[in-house]
């Protein structure tokens, strides 16, 4: 959750006394009441006062962690949206698009239309997140209390684009689903993470679409999802058995036969894009069986393997790109194609009045769950102190 510190690699690791959590990037899941050894993890309500103080001391000097873009972030400080009840409409229902949902309800009068275009609430939680980090999932069941608040009208399987009716705002909590393309020759036959992970995660509609085949498979990217693909392909049956995955995807991974991956991150290891925690937990399980190499870009993918810029190459049955996603383009509103953005001032869109952006489509396609919670709240604070005509969700 990187909302845990220190953690690995920083000061105090492994040597203070206690562990802190940090409140702006928490996402009250609860995971950590469930592994802590000792039942020190404890909600703010229930543990002693001077906790709760020693707590907040730790993080008075510390800027936010994983949240560098929310650098002007500052602790909301609401005017409660007058006038009676206003009409929202918050398209997804990813993090971005709960946490906005919840901040409104909070904060404000407001009646909230939610749509998705899947059936459930949750977005990446639901078909991003690893089938082996169930407690990180557990986060759905809050958004799923949201959903059936009084003032949210949730709507599943609807595109935003299917609606007529007008609102006093929207906010686009769409994601950035798009997986980055490597641009080399045999790309296509390749299996991108967004196709691997929806696959294994089951969202409707998704199919593996390359055949696995060991016993060598090569990831390209250094990034926590590279990290997930290759603990999930490198899972052992009884692994596997203990995950909720489909009977289907347990099989056919555990007759893919691959039983070595090759990492590959075109910087060195401390540009690498993985945490720190990451890398232990494939190590501690696998580490026998993953070879990290760096300084290396691939220039052509063939069935014999994956050639590399320096004349090397790396026989192997798969080749996996991790490289990271982009949003796309929303109908109506301004879209900046360098950062895969809707261009917003704190997510207000530029030029567009009573349209918000919040989550992956207002930041890019980085940050885990906790940091769209201070990113929704920054957009609904930016809402609420605005006045401005009526929205609808193409206009
Ligand atoms: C593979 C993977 C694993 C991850 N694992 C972790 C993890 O273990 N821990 C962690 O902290 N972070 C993790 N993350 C990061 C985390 O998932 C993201 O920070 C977060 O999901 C981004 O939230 P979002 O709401 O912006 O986007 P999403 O979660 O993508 O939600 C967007 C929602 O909008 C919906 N939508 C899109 N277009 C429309 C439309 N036109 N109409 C209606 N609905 C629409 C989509 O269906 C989706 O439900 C992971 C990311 C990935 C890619
Ligand atoms: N457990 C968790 O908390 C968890 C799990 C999954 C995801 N997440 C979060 O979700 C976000 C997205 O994760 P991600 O892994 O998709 O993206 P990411 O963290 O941005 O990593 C992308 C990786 O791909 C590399 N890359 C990009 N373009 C490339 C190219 N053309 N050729 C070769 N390599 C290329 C990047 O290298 P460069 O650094 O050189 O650009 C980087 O190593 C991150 O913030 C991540 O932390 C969190």
């Amino acid at each position: 959750m990187n909302s845990i510190h220190p953690s690995p690699g920083e000061p105090g690791f492994g040597t203070g006394a206690s562990l802190f959590i940090d409140p702006r990037t928490c996402i009250d899941c609860g995971a950590c009441a469930d592994i802590c050894p000792v039942d020190a993890a404890q909600p703010a309500e229930q543990a002693a006062a001077e906790d709760v103080e020693r707590n907040a001391a730790y993080f008075a000097e510390k800027e936010p962690l994983d949240a560098t873009d929310l650098d002007s972030w500052e602790a909301p400080s609401y005017q409660v949206w007058g006038g009676g009840p206003r009409r929202v409409l918050v398209v997804g229902a990813g993090p971005a698009g709960m946490y906005a949902t919840r901040e409104l309800l909070l904060r404000t009068t407001a009646e909230v239309t939610l749509v998705d275009r899947l059936a459930q609430v949750g977005g990446l939680v639901r078909y991003g997140v690893a089938p082996d980090h169930p407690s990180t999932k557990q986060i759905i069941e809050s958004f799923e209390r949201i959903a059936r608040h009084r003032r949210v009208r949730w709507m599943p399987s609807t595109d935003a684009t299917e609606l007529q009716d007008s609102f006093d705002a929207v906010i686009h909590a769409v994601g950035a689903r798009r997986s980055r393309r490597l641009g080399i020759n045999g790309e296509d036959a390749a299996c991108s993470a967004e196709d691997f992970v929806a696959w294994y995660n089951g969202r409707p509609g998704a199919a593996l679409p390359v055949e696995l085949v060991g016993p060598r498979a090569v990831i390209v990217g250094n990034g926590n999802v590279a990290l997930d693909v290759a603990r999930i392909l490198l899972s052992d049956e009884e692994r596997l058995r203990r995950m909720d995955v489909s009977q289907s995807v347990r099989q056919t991974l555990a007759a893919s036969g691959i039983k070595e991956v090759v990492l590959l991150g075109r910087r060195g290891p401390d540009e690498a894009a993985y945490t720190q925690p990451a890398l232990q937990e494939l190590l501690t399980a696998a580490g026998d069986r993953v070879e990290l190499r760096y300084h290396a870009r691939p220039t052509d993918w063939t069935s014999a393997g994956l050639a590399l810029d320096d004349g090397t190459s790396i026989a192997a049955g798969n080749l996996f790109t991790a490289i990271g996603f982009e949003g796309k383009p929303i109908d109506g509103l301004p879209f900046d194609p360098d950062r895969g953005i809707v261009p917003n001032v704190r997510g207000a869109v530029v030029g567009h009045p009573g349209h918000y952006v919040a989550g992956w489509i207002k930041r890019g396609a980085r940050g885990g769950i906790g940091v769209n919670k201070a990113c929704a709240q920054e957009t609904v604070m930016a809402l609420v102190s605005s006045s401005r005509g009526p929205a609808s969700p193409g206009s």
